[in-house]
């Protein structure tokens, strides 16, 4: 299918690289005219480059995600010179895999760093936007984890999980506010997706690897193209009716 988000202007954070440069690309695809927004300015400017080299619409904008007033310039500046955007992907995320009991200092960092970018960082570009998605009736898709929720078997981060369960919860109130203004808000739940966000875990920890594959059912990891399927649907009319909802595309891992 194709054209499936014409007319859609779609702003995806952490664009550069990963799960959201492959939601850049497969919504261009789609027809959308993409704004590709991350910290790493040169990245989104070259996922950007890449969706009009292959004869798509893209933008794109230097974007830290955790800098409230920034959110809301950069906002502001796309509705004035692109337009209002009808999708929002709030994919910018960071991790680390440090115990709760590790060192003081890195468990005090890690949630300070991993909140600010994984939970504030959604809430300051949903609200930048708000009125923008207000007025075209829009969809906003959240990234959230396997760590949305809890298993014995996830090697566990606190701040990392905590922050996923709050894009979760952040989900869940959003859809129940903004449904009466036609605006559907959904996750999904990606399982262990090989982009650089866990290559150094990969590449020093088959462990970790190993304890994901033995519990999901389709028995690969994932690519970061296996999320585009479920983040199209969730942007356009297919999933009309579909809001408060997170889609786990994980290989079956949360579901058995
Ligand atoms: N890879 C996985 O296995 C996996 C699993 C579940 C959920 N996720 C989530 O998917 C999302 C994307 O992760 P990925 O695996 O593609 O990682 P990635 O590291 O490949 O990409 C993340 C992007 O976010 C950008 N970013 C980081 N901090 C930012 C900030 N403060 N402001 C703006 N941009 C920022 C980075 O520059 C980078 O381009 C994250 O929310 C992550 O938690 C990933």
């Amino acid at each position: 299918m194709t054209g499936l988000l014409e007319r859609h202007i779609a702003a995806v954070t952490g664009g550069a690289s990963g799960i959201g440069r492959a939601i850049a690309l497969g919504y261009a695809r789609e027809g959308a005219h993409v704004v590709v927004l991350d910290a790493n300015g040169n990245g989104a400017a070259e996922t950007a480059k890449a969706i009009t080299g292959a004869g798509g619409k893209a933008s794109s904008f230097v974007l830290d995600v955790t800098e409230r007033d920034k959110c809301r310039e950069v906002a502001a500046e796309i509705g004035a010179t692109v337009g209002r955007v009808s999708v929002l992907v709030n994919n910018a995320g960071i991790n680390r895999r440090n115990a709760f009991t590790a060192a003081p200092e890195a468990v005090v960092k890690d949630w300070q760093d991993i909140m600010a970018v994984n939970l504030n960082g959604v809430f300051n570009v949903t609200h930048a936007f708000l009125g923008q998605l207000r007025a075209t009736r829009g969809r906003i898709v959240n990234i959230g984890s396997i760590q949305s929720f809890v298993h014995v078997r996830t090697p566990n981060s606190p701040a990392y999980t905590t922050s996923k369960h709050g894009v979760l919860g952040l989900t869940r109130a959003l859809a129940a506010e903004l449904g009466k203004d036609g605006v559907r808000v959904n996750a999904i739940g990606p399982g262990l997706i090989e982009t650089p966000l866990n290559e150094n875990a990969r590449a020093n920890n088959p462990e970790l690897v190993r304890i994901f594959l033995d519990h999901t059912p389709l028995g690969r990891t994932g690519k970061p193209e296996d999320i585009v399927g479920p983040a199209i649907f969730l942007a356009c009319e297919l999933s009309a009716y579909v809001t408060g909802a997170i889609i786990m595309a994980d290989g079956g891992y949360r579901s058995i």
